[in-house]
């Protein structure tokens, strides 16, 4: 372990801060880290909303930059002004990924790339390179099988990924890892499993039931059901994200897992349950193609190494906070369900 990589007035940019994790990592994150300035760096695709950080976007330690990571002019002048980059910006729905693979390669691949580029342009120039920061996934490890229970992904398990999406996540991963190898730059990654928690795009599988369910329809649950996902509330994310951040060492990698494993049938029993609903509002669909069966994420390293661990993905609890969220919000999902939310951006920024 290095001693603290970063300072406590560190200048943090952060890509894809309007997307559910980002934002959520951009709050907590001047919520917990007082000396820290924040430059949040978003193109606004589908999954950028601005409003879910109108709470804050007045604060002086954070700044909004409208640019894509893919180009290097919207990037480099942000990254010579940093001390770490924190890298979420991303296509992040598998669903999307299997309808068009294009833009998960453009911004995935191509835009990690720039990215590290920029970085390296800074450490060639005999400046201080920012501490680069891939905010990875467990899918790029593949799937497991049902029958092997006792069967995870460790650090050391090999990528094998198996869908569009994770190959796409895979591919900026191993760049990451070349960039660090090549060119000695200060990176650290982790892999984590579901995301729980507020602000979540309502595609993904816990906003888009819950919502669906208060607008009285059905819940399409794909396959059996029987596929198991590992959840972690976004916040304990964010604070692996930090901890790793100052306390990893460079070129270290950390798998972040809640040891939270659910099938999505228990999964959608416990949302109708806590909405009060019945199983007649499961419809079940035909299955997403390649549907990984199983993830499971042995979190060991980090918690020993690191010492984090998480704190606010207890279920039923933790689940039931979240579904509460949704059904306290209606304002924001039913603009982000209508498309609605992109007129902030106008209204906001328009002349600035
Ligand atoms: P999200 O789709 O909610 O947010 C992605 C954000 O990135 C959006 O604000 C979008 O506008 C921005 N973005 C996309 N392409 C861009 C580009 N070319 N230039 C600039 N900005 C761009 O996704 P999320 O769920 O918040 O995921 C964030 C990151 O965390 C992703 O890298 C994802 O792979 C990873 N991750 C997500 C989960 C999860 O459960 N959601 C789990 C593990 C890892
Ligand atoms: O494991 C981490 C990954 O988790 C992240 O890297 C991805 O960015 C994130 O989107 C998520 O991927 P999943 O495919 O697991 O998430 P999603 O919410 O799309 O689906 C969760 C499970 O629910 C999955 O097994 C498919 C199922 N599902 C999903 C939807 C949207 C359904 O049964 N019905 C649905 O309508």
């Amino acid at each position: 372990m290095t001693s603290k990589a970063i300072r406590d007035d560190a200048k943090v940019l952060v890509t894809g801060g309007c997307g559910f994790i980002g934002s959520n990592f951009v709050r907590f994150a001047l919520e917990n880290r007082p000396g820290w300035s924040i430059i949040n760096l978003d193109c606004l695709s589908y999954s950028g909303n601005l409003e879910n950080l109108t709470d804050i976007e007045d604060d002086p330690r954070y700044e909004f930059v409208k640019g894509d990571i893919r180009n290097m002019e919207d990037v480099e002048p942000l990254v010579k002004r940093c001390d770490a980059v924190i890298h979420f910006a991303a296509e992040s729905h598998v669903d999307r990924s299997i309808l068009d693979a294009g833009p998960f390669i453009t911004s995935n691949v191509q835009g990690t790339q720039v990215m590290l580029d920029a970085v390296r342009r800074v450490k060639s120039d005999g400046g201080k390179a920012p501490v680069f920061f891939f905010v990875g996934t467990d899918e790029v490890y593949g799937s497991l099988p049902l029958d092997q229970p006792e069967l995870m992904f460790t650090e050391e398990t090999p990528i094998q990924p198996r869908g569009v999406y994770s190959a796409s996540k895979a591919g900026a991963d191993l760049l990451v890892q070349a960039y660090h190898e090549t060119f000695g730059l200060d990176t650290r990654t982790t892999r984590c499993s579901n995301n729980f928690g507020p602000y979540q795009f309502p595609e993904k599988v816990i906003p888009l039931f819950v919502t669906n369910l208060i607008e009285g329809q059905q819940v399409p649950l794909y396959g059996d059901g029987l596929n198991v996902r590992d959840w972690l509330h976004v916040d304990d994310h964010c604070e692996a994200i930090i901890a790793v951040l100052e306390k990893g060492a460079a070129g270290s990698i950390y798998n972040v897992g809640g040891n939270n494993e659910r099938t999505n049938l228990e999964l959608t029993h416990l949302i109708i349950e806590l909405m009060g609903k019945g199983k007649d509002m499961i419809r079940h669909v035909e299955d997403r193609l390649g549907h990984d069966r199983r993830y499971a994420i042995d979190p060991t390293r980090l918690k020993g190494e690191i010492g984090w661990q998480p704190t606010r993905s207890a279920w039923p609890e933790a689940l039931e906070e979240t579904v509460k969220w949704y059904v306290d919000h209606p304002d924001w999902w039913k603009r982000v369900k209508s498309g609605a939310y992109r007129e902030y951006y106008e209204k906001q920024y328009a002349g600035r």
